[in-house]
């Protein structure tokens, strides 16, 4: 549902980051179609900005910006950007196609970062706020500013850095709970005294920014609002660095459902709540879990029997949201198996997926597939097929086939034949503990890398016995983690999809890291020679 109509002052801006802080959870690792695919889906959301990526850190992370950038409308689109100029040039030219660009700056102002991780001063972090906000606004309108580790900074410090930003034309500036340290009472007298320190923060947009380390992020965003934060950063199920980030579905609920006692919403269509967080969920490998508020699978579901009743006769006797406010009325049957293509083109669009050509003759197969094995197809079901097809672009390997011999009386044995990036085809064999294991081992004989398995979750995407199983697998290849998920009526047909593109994520990633690595290291050679040439 659209946000009713609520007055200037009382509206909270919503700053999504699950494409960059939420990708910075272990283990996830977004191709660019995966990342458009969320950003189109956050659009129809109406977040207001999307963090769409930190384009310095990787090509494949500047290229997913600036595809968002260029073909997502409605929200501005923000890359983030050190206080380096390369950093900021990045930033620019990944996001300068957008019709809102937004440069978002950061520098610590703690002292413990400033001596321990920056080993500088705190005149020289005064110094890289003005000179990075500056380059920023010659280059792009709208600017943000973060001082990182705010809350465990010293606010008369913190305050000076953001009154420099203020000057230099910062348009927005976020206050940073970094470590997730601080409490809603103590967050809410650091607005209060940063205001008194630094009025010019008046004139511009204030932003919350708080990690969940202590399961606080959702309150001291809320307690930042309290205190005249207008925007709030957040990501989609709560990803992001450590324990994560505020989560985006709860901060906007609580301002949707208590309106009542503070006023305030945001312009979220939160019917779409429910289809992003599954959709976040399934591309990163992050289950959700079953008891989180409003998208979590019991968050509607009643066991008492004096709740049910109580339910029965009326819905709010037990319930404080309506679960069709956030989209969970969305599983009605939609398909059966002699339902053709135009319907399902009908049905893909309702969902959100424009899908045309070769991408529909493959969905239609899959879809064929799934009907034959299942009565009835319903839109979820229609979801995750159809994003498990999207998966496989940028996979490295294919499973082509498997056999998994399993029994009580000896070693279950596994024969699997992998189909590689250039057509050729290994085969492997196993025989191990148990099918599952046999089967991964299977796949590592045939590819030839030694990862292991760290976690491995089956779960059903609909009810009955006859639902499409989906399976996310988390692994370790050489000290990095990196998770896959697999969809089809096969738990280990989906098990084995699910294990390939982790292996696949994980390759890439190790090659991006590389590359990385290798760019701040010239990055840092460069200013070594810059910092010992003098000037003429
Ligand atoms: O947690 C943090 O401080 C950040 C900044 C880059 C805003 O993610
Ligand atoms: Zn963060």
């Amino acid at each position: 549902m659209s946000a009713p109509e609520v007055p200037d002052d009382k509206r909270v801006h919503i700053f999504d980051t699950t494409l960059r802080d939420g990708e910075q959870s272990p283990g996830i690792s977004l191709n660019a179609h995966e990342k458009l695919e969320i950003a189109q889906q956050l659009a129809r959301l109406r977040v207001d900005v999307i963090e769409a990526g930190f384009p310095i850190t990787s090509p494949g992370d500047f290229e997913a910006v600036q595809a968002i950038s260029r073909e997502v409308e409605g929200p501005a689109i923000c890359g983030l950007a050190r206080t380096h100029k390369a950093d900021i040039d990045a930033a620019w030219g990944a996001i300068k196609d957008s019709p809102r660009p937004r440069i978002h700056t950061f520098v610590s102002t703690s002292d413990i970062h400033i001596e321990h991780q920056l080993q500088t001063t705190r005149d020289d972090v005064k110094g890289q706020a003005r000179a990075a906000v500056a380059l920023a606004r010659s280059y792009c309108e709208d600017v943000e500013f973060s001082p990182m580790d705010a809350t465990r900074a010293d606010v008369e410090f913190t305050a000076e850095v953001c009154a420099i930003a203020v000057e230099e034309g910062a348009t927005v500036v976020n206050i940073p709970d970094t470590v997730g340290y601080t409490t809603p009472a103590e967050y809410q007298r650091y607005f209060e005294r940063l205001y008194e320190l630094a009025p010019g923060l008046r004139k511009v947009r204030i932003s919350v920014h708080c990690h969940d380390d202590l399961g606080l992020a959702v309150a001291n965003s809320y307690a930042g609002i309290l205190a005249g934060a207008r925007q709030v950063e957040c990501a989609v199920n709560g990803i992001g660095e450590r324990a994560g980030n505020c989560s985006l579905e709860e901060i906007v609920m609580l301002l949707r459902t208590r309106r009542d006692v503070h006023g305030f919403d945001t312009g979220i269509d939160t019917r779409e709540l429910a289809r992003t967080s599954r959709m976040v969920s399934r591309f990163t490998g992050y289950a959700v879990q079953p008891n989180k508020a409003v998208v979590g699978r019991n968050a509607f579901a009643h066991e008492s029997g004096i709740h049910q009743d109580g339910v029965l006769k009326e819905r709010t006797t037990y319930e404080i949201m309506d679960a069709t406010t956030i989209g969970l009325d969305s599983n009605a049957i939609v398909l059966g198996k002699h339902s053709g293509r135009h319907a399902l083109r009908n049905a893909l669009e309702e969902l959100g997926f424009e899908v045309d050509g070769a991408a529909l003759n493959k969905a239609f197969k899959s879809f064929k597939e799934l009907a034959d094995k299942k009565k009835t197809v319903t839109a979820v079901d229609l979801e995750a097929i159809v994003s498990d097809e999207m998966r496989q672009a940028p996979a490295a390997f294919e499973l082509e086939s498997f056999d998994v011999e399993a029994s009580n009386t000896r070693a279950p044995l596994a024969r699997v034949r992998v189909r590689l990036q250039d057509g050729s085809v290994e085969s492997g064999s196993f025989t191990g503990d148990g099918p599952v294991d046999a089967f991964f081992s299977a796949i590592n004989a045939a590819v030839g890398y030694d990862a292991r398995l760290r976690e491995y979750h089956v779960s059903a995407v609909t009810g009955g016995r006859d639902a499409l199983g989906e399976v996310t697998v988390l692994l370790e290849l050489d000290g990095s983690l990196a998770s896959g998920v697999g969809v089809s009526t096969d738990i280990l047909e989906a098990s084995g999809k699910a294990y390939l593109r982790a292996l696949s994520t994980a390759l890439s990633k190790a090659e991006e890291d590389w590359s990385g690595s290798a760019a701040e290291e010239a990055e840092l050679a460069l200013e070594r020679e810059q910092r010992s040439t003098p000037t003429p």
